[in-house]
């Protein structure tokens, strides 16, 4: 086992659950939210660091749409943080993981090819602002620090009592008995934040010198086969849930209509490959329980 785990971003969806795992497994845990620690402001980056320790860098400008309004906000968060956090990292002589997207790649394939799930060197091609500083961070941690190594997910979900893609269809389908539209021409990687965050951690503890790592359950599925599912494992009535195109649900922010994340090439470098998407799916709705009674 690794020494310190640093997270920064830890009030988020990804830092408090792996803050929770990290704890569990007897680690010693340096959880940072964004107010303890700007990773904005590369004085206060370098302040929590300290040799052998490693940094997880969970913080992120991740509101997809907003960004497209705000984007020196967005690049001083998603391309400046990592940046930092690199830098005061490879003065310290800690390790250095940056989470990274789906959305780094376009969904866009040559005419006649098939889609087919992206590997760590596929051609990236982001649409979003988002996309764009994403990647622009991914090679800012490593200019800044080569040995940094860079995690790849997607669509991540809790399932629970939050506000992911996950819990909102579990909640649609437990309160009403009204029918939900979900976009059917987006197909990617659903990824239960439990198992990205055992990933991170074989990730912090192993020798993996691959700069660019995917970690997101295995398979692909669309927005509307994932919200079927939950249906599904709920015991509500799938046909509830109606397919519709992306045009319907106009965002400011277009995302790829295909952004499976392969796990070949990073199974090849010694990440163990997180299971099929259906599995873990299974198992986050079966965890997350009943609603909260109402009082
Ligand atoms: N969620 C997904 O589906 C998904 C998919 C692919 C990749 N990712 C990547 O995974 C990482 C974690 O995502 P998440 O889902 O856990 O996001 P999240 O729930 O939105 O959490 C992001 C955290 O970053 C913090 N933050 C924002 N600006 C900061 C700053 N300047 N300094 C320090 N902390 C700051 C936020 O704090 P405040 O709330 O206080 O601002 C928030 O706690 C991000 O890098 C994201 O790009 C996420």
């Amino acid at each position: 086992m690794t020494g310190r785990i640093v997270i920064t971003g830890a009030g988020g969806l990804v830092g408090r659950v792996l803050a929770g795992q990290a704890r569990e497994q007897g680690r010693d845990v340096v959880a940072l939210t964004s107010s303890e620690c700007d990773i904005t402001d590369a004085a206060a980056a370098e302040r929590f660091i300290a040799a052998d320790d490693v940094v997880v860098n969970c913080a992120g400008f991740t509101k997809v749409d907003a960004a497209e309004a705000d984007p020196d906000r967005a690049y001083a968060v998603n391309v400046t943080g990592p940046e930092n956090l690199a830098q005061a990292c490879a003065r310290a002589g800690a390790g250095f993981i940056h989470l990274s997207t789906d959305y780094v790649f376009s969904g866009a394939f040559p005419e006649g090819e098939p889609a087919r799930p992206y590997d760590i060197d596929d051609e990236t091609g982001p649409l979003s602002v988002y996309g764009r500083t994403k990647l622009a961070g991914e090679f800012a941690a490593l200019s800044a620090m080569p040995d940094a190594r860079i995690v790849r997910t997607a669509w991540i979900y809790e399932g629970g009592d939050g506000t992911d893609f996950a819990a909102v269809i579990r909640r649609a389908a437990l309160e009403s008995e009204d029918t939900v539209d979900v976009v059917a021409d987006q197909i990617g990687s659903p990824t239960y934040v439990g198992d990205l965050c055992a990933a991170l951690l074989q990730i912090a503890d192993s020798s993996i010198r691959e700069p660019v790592l995917h970690a997101a359950n295995t398979g692909g599925a669309s927005r509307f086969e994932q919200a079927q599912a939950i249906f599904s494992e709920l015991g509500a009535d799938v046909d509830r849930v109606r397919p519709v195109g992306s045009d319907q649900h106009p965002r400011p922010a277009p995302r790829p209509p295909y952004s499976v994340l392969s796990e070949v090439k990073s199974a090849a470098a010694g990440l163990t490959p997180l299971r099929p998407w259906r599995d873990a799916l299974a198992e986050a709705i079966a965890a997350a329980g009943p609603l909260p009674s109402t009082p």
